[in-house]
This record gives C-alpha cells, structure tokens and sequence, in this order.
C-alpha cells in the first residue's frame, strides 16, 4: 500500500471538514453544510459523501478527496497536506521510490554545503584578519553586528580556491558537489593561473565568489539555498548571484522571507523591495515586513507565497526615470503572466486597490527621486513611514507614470496618455473602471462619456487600444472574445433572445428548482452571490436567495413551503412531486401543477441546471432594471437635493450591477476555481 493510500485509509473525510470548522449535517448516505469556499449560508450547498470520501458543492463545483480538502482549505501544497494528514492518522511518512530518495539525499548534501559554506563566509567576515575589506565595506554601509549575524552576512576573500579549498580539504565534500551548489565552478580549458596546482588531468574548479560581500539566500524555512555577492568597489556585475541549481529558483524566492513572515503576518501587509542591502536596512531599522525578489520582476510563485501570509503586497521600487519604468516593466510583467497562464490578472477592489490574482491587492511605494529604500530609511526612518502610508493603488500609480511628462492642455498629449490607460481601464470591472474614468476625466480632462465610447470601440477593434482585451487560461472574465464594459445605457438589457415571457421563464425556474432541489437553488443562490459581492446595497434591495427572485405571490408561497420540509423529506422526481401533493395548501395546488407543467412543455431539461442560470439571471436583470426605473422615477420627483443625490446614486450601482450580469460569468469561473485547487 502506497503511503498515500495509508493515510487516505486512515483518514475519514467527515471528521477532518467536521473538526476545520465546517458544521456538518447528516441526510441520508452523506452529509450537508454551509460551503467554506464560497458565501453560502442559505441552502446547504456542500455535501460530504463519506462512501467515497469525497465532498462536492453544488454552489461552486468545488470538489475532491480529503487531500483536495485540506489543500483548499489551509492553502496547503500537495506534500505539506499529506504530512498534516498524515500526522493526524499517526501514519510515519518516509521518502518512498530509489529516485526519490536519491533527490533528498542530493538535496540534503547541498544544503550541508551551502551551510557550511555561509558559516565560513561568515567566519571570514566576522573573525578572520584578512577579512578585514569586508569589515571595512560593512562599516561603511552602516550594518549593525546584529544585523551582520541575522542575515548571517559574510565575506569572500578576493582568491581563486579558498572555499573550495576549505569545503573540500576540511569538510571533505565532493567537488561535484560543491559546484553543483553553485559555489564552484570547473575551469574550462586551463586552470587559472592560481588554482591548486592539481595535475592537468584533473578538472579544476575555483571559487565563484571572490571579494565580495555574501548575503546567504535562504527559503522560506531559513534554509540556505544560494548566495547573492556584492562586489565592494566597481566591479562588475556588482551583484552576482548562485545560478540556477537544485536548491536555487530564483523566481520561487524572496530575499528576507525567513525573517518577515511574523511581521507580514502581524502587519498583514508585505512590503517588497528591489535589493538585498534594502531589505536589510529596512530589517535594522525594525520594518521587518520586508522582503525582495532576487533581481528580477516579481512572478506568480512569489505571489503565491506572500499571499498566504498577507493579502496587501505594497512595492517599493525606484522612482527616477530608470527605476520607474523597470516598475511598469515589472508590473506589466504581471499582466502580461496572465496571458501564458503564468501571472496574475489585475482587478480593481472595491477600495479602489487593484487586485492581482483576485487575491492580493496592490500598492505602489512612491520613492524620492532617485533614493532607493536603503537610502531613505538610513537616512530619515519617519519618511519611509510616510511613504508607506502614502502607497497608491497601482492603477492610480499608473495614471501618474503614464501622464508624467506630457502636455495635458494639448489633445495629443491627451490622447497619448489615454491610449496607454484604456488597456489598464479594459481590465478593471465595472464599479472600479467607473472610479478610474472620473479620476482619469479628472486628471487628463477627457470627458468620462468620451472615454467610455473609446472603451466600447476600443473593446472591438483588435490591437491598439483594445489589444488587452479578454485574457487565457486562469482569467475570471467571460471567454467572449470582447467583453463589453457596462454602458450609461438606460436601456434594460436583454441577455436571452429566448422569446418566453418573463412570466414563464419565472414558472420555470421554480419547476427546475422544485423538481431538481439539492441542485438549482443552491446553483441560483450562487450565482446571485456571484453577482453582488461587490454591491451590498443591492443585495439589501434585491436580497440573494431564489425567493427573492420570484414576483408571483402564489409562486413565493409555493417555494416557501417547499423549502420548510425538512430536506429528507421533500419529493425528489417529478413523479413523487406531484403524486405528493398534499404537501401543499389546496388553492396553491393549480398553481403548481401549471408550474410543474412547464417543464414538460419544454425540452432542455437535460441542461437544466443551465438553463436554470440562465433563466435565473435574466430574471435578476429584469428585476434589477425594474428597480432602477423606481428610483429613476422617485428621483424626478423628490425635491430635496441631497435626496436626489442618494437615490440618484442608488439608481447607478443598480445600473452598474445589472450590466456587470448581462454576461454569464458563473460557469466560466468554476474552472478556475478548480484549477487553483490543483495549483495551490
Ligand atoms: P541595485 O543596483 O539597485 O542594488 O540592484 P542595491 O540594492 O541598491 O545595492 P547597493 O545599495 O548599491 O548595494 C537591486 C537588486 O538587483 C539585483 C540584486 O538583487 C540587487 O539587490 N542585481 C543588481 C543583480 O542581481 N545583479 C546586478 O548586477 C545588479
Ligand atoms: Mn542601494
């Protein structure tokens, strides 16, 4: 039996939900509870099937075994989940196959050798005479021994084999070994002029750090995986770093983690800066949320790191011209990940923060021209404070970079400006893209109606301003190939050309949800969730559940009743439904079987669950536009102007969130959900 088998044997998938918090229910064969992966707290959505130790939403489609669980749940990868379930059940896990087993062995060794490595450049650093270059260096950049002794900073005398000589001659590692850590390297052709005077038969390594300052690189467990060296004069590069090796991924790593997760988490919010000695300074000086990627742009698996600790990734990158436009690089880096599956898209936040990934919302640290964090916080502690308060969400950050520099009085400018925003402003959503086109009215002077046609063309004319448009794999949009933003339109939308009168499609639904329980109320209840999470005053107005979507008051009563029998106890097929009428007063009884009779007269039952979303929402957009012809009305005729105002506002975000439903977005997200369960 595998391991993984022994624990999955060992494991019942009932007590590990029932026990993360999860209550659940029994009915039947399996059990119910509220989902814990999305708002769902009307019908029970989340069902547990302890036959096949399985669970299933009916809400959001999430689904798998306990590990998909435990994975989900406490953002786990695959390993870490099968070692907390595995020490649950109590079952001792060991490195199976040979190959395994071979790659931890090999893992194990370079992590001696980097840590032994990162103990002698320490030693050189600290303690040896000749390592007096690197004490002077340290000095002059101001580093506390306590800092020198957290960061385990060291130092690499300027000669070709002295680690090499000492990991090998006093430690006895393979050479191999050593380079395959990245700290030596085989000479080519000739050995250098200076190496050991080995025989030309044998190949010649020599030290890959040599003179330099050594900042260990360590994961997130504070194992040593690599090395950054900085040179102490102008030699070039002025930073090199250990290459790509079993243990070192660059774009996995973020300088400092070790020592910021408390803070990150404390804080909630993580702080990342372009280079080693910044985050150092930022440590000594107690910012110790800090963190750096290792010279290059930040990518999804940095993101998936920091987010589990916090959601509020503020960056701080070099304001001059330079460091400017490697911060658009970088952050364009990010969208354009999205594109090959590889980084986040960008959303804004109802707090105006542009979200990455849905998960992580963005800030930009707007540094002093030309100081760098190091800089700043030497020399003036308070300034970098403020600088983080005064972070900006990164669309905002973009509106400036993008109009820096250019005449805003003149039409080209204008234009100029707009056609590098409309992409960024195609991405947000509907409620943060009307935020950022007043804002952007606001800056450049573009009328906001201009700037939405422009968007609405823009949207259908391929490269250019659209170019952006809908993203691949892992995007939460609709795969339309362009996605209309909402309009100022006060027409109401008609998504579905089904030529049914509102009326039947409502007799509809409720036949669908009558007749398929456990599945199309929870299934409309979630989409309506989908669609208001973001507009809390709608939600209040209009209410989420499937009641609150029926107009007809003999329907209302209907699936009032229905809903108040006990689960167990409510008919499950057509046949059972109307055999058991009595569970219905007598003057509702026609009504129901007219309901009931429209599922006959129709023929997609096969597709019922879409055809009930369907449905679902375009009853919802019906509704919403009723409502704002209310408020339209009510507007006109109220005389105070605050008033007016409020209800004037109202009536827009009801607006706003009926074009934000005129696409279906539901059954194209689930996907996704389930994909990130796959890659967490
Ligand atoms: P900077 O040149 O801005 O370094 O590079 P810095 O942190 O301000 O260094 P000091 O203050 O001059 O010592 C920022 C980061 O880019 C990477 C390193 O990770 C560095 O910390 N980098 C830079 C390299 O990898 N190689 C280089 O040659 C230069
Ligand atoms: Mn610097």
């Amino acid at each position: 039996m595998s391991q993984i088998d022994d624990v999955r044997s060992k494991t019942d998938i009932v007590e590990v939900i029932d026990a993360s918090g999860v209550s659940l229910r029994k009915t039947g064969r399996s059990f119910v509870g509220f989902c814990p992966f999305h708002p769902n707290s009307h019908t029970p959505a989340f069902t547990v099937y302890p036959d096949s130790q399985s669970f299933y939403c009916f809400g959001c489609h999430a689904s798998g075994s306990v590990f998909d669980y435990v994975m989900r749940k406490q953002g786990l990868d695959f390993k870490d989940a099968l070692e907390h379930l595995a020490a649950r059940a109590g079952v001792r896990l060991e490195p199976k196959g040979d190959h395994e087993r071979q790659e931890d062995a090999r893992r194990t060794r370079l992590l001696e050798i980097n840590a032994s490595a990162a103990r002698y450049f320490n030693y050189v650093l600290v303690g040896l005479a000749r390592g007096e270059l690197g004490r002077a260096y340290v000095a002059k950049r101001g580093l506390t021994p306590e800092t020198v002794e957290s960061f385990q900073i060291g130092y690499s005398l300027d000669e070709w084999a002295h680690l090499f000589a000492y990991l090998t001659d006093k430690k006895g590692y393979p050479p191999e070994d050593i380079e395959a850590a990245g700290l030596a390297v085989r000479a080519q052709h000739a050995a250098p002029a200076a190496a050991q005077g080995a025989s030309p038969a044998t190949p010649h390594y020599y030290d890959r750090f040599r003179g330099r300052l050594i900042f260990p690189i360590r994961d997130a467990k504070g194992q040593v995986v690599g090395f950054g060296g900085r040179a102490l004069g102008d030699a070039q590069p002025k930073y090199l770093n250990t290459p790509e090796t079993l243990l070192f991924k660059k774009g996995e790593l973020l300088y400092g983690l070790d020592l910021a997760r408390e803070a990150i988490r404390n804080e909630d919010r993580t702080v990342v800066v372009e280079g080693y000695v910044d985050v150092i300074r930022a440590h000594q000086h107690g910012f110790r949320n800090v963190v750096a990627p290792l010279g290059t742009a930040i990518t999804r698996s940095h993101v998936a790191l920091l987010k589990r600790l916090s959601q509020n990734v503020y960056m701080a990158l070099d304001a001059d011209a330079a460091g400017q436009k490697a911060t658009l690089k970088g952050l364009n880096a990010l969208r354009e990940g999205a594109e090959d599956g590889e980084g986040g898209h960008i959303v804004a936040t109802a707090q105006g923060a542009v979200r990455l990934e849905s998960d992580v919302s963005l800030r930009i640290i707007k540094m002093p021209e030309g100081r760098d964090p190091d800089e700043v916080i030497r020399a003036d502690p308070d300034l970098w404070r403020q600088l983080v308060v005064a972070a900006v969400p990164v669309m905002e950050f973009y509106i400036g970079a993008y109009t820096a520099g250019l005449d805003l009085g003149d039409p080209q400018g204008q234009r100029v400006a707009l056609d590098k925003l409309l992409p960024l402003l195609a991405e947000l959503d509907g409620a943060q893209q009307r935020v950022y086109i007043a804002r952007i009215e606001q800056v450049i002077g573009i009328k906001a109606e201009l700037i939405l046609d422009l968007l609405r063309v823009g949207s259908g004319r391929g490269p250019g301003i659209g170019e952006r448009g809908p993203r691949g794999r892992g995007n939460r949009q609709p795969p339309t190939p362009n996605p209309q933003p909402p309009t100022l339109n006060p027409q109401p939308p008609t998504p579905n050309p089904r030529p049914l009168a509102s009326r039947h499609r409502e007799d509809y639904l409720l036949a669908l949800a009558l007749r398929h329980s456990s599945v199309v109320p929870v299934a409309v209840e979630a989409l309506l969730e989908q669609g208001l999470e973001k507009f809390p005053t709608v939600r209040e107005m209009l209410g989420s559940g499937l009641e609150d979507l029926l107009e007809d008051p003999a329907n209302q009563q209907i699936w009032a009743t229905f809903a108040a029998l006990p689960i167990d106890g409510r008919p499950t097929d057509s046949a059972a439904l109307a055999a058991g009428i009595n569970w219905l007063e007598e003057p509702l009884r026609e009504r129901f079987l007219a309901v009931m009779a429209s599922i006959r007269c129709h023929p997609e039952d096969f597709r019922y669950r879409q055809v009930a979303e369907d449905y679902a929402r375009s009853l919802r957009i019906e509704q919403a536009m009723r409502l704002f012809r209310r408020l339209n009305a009510q507007s006109v005729v109220v005389d105070n102007s605050d008033e007016q105002q409020h209800i004037n506002s109202l009536r827009d975000v009801v607006l706003y969130y009926a074009g934000s439903l005129q696409q279906p977005r539901r059954t194209n997200t689930f996907p996704d959900l389930r994909d990130t369960l796959g890659k967490a």
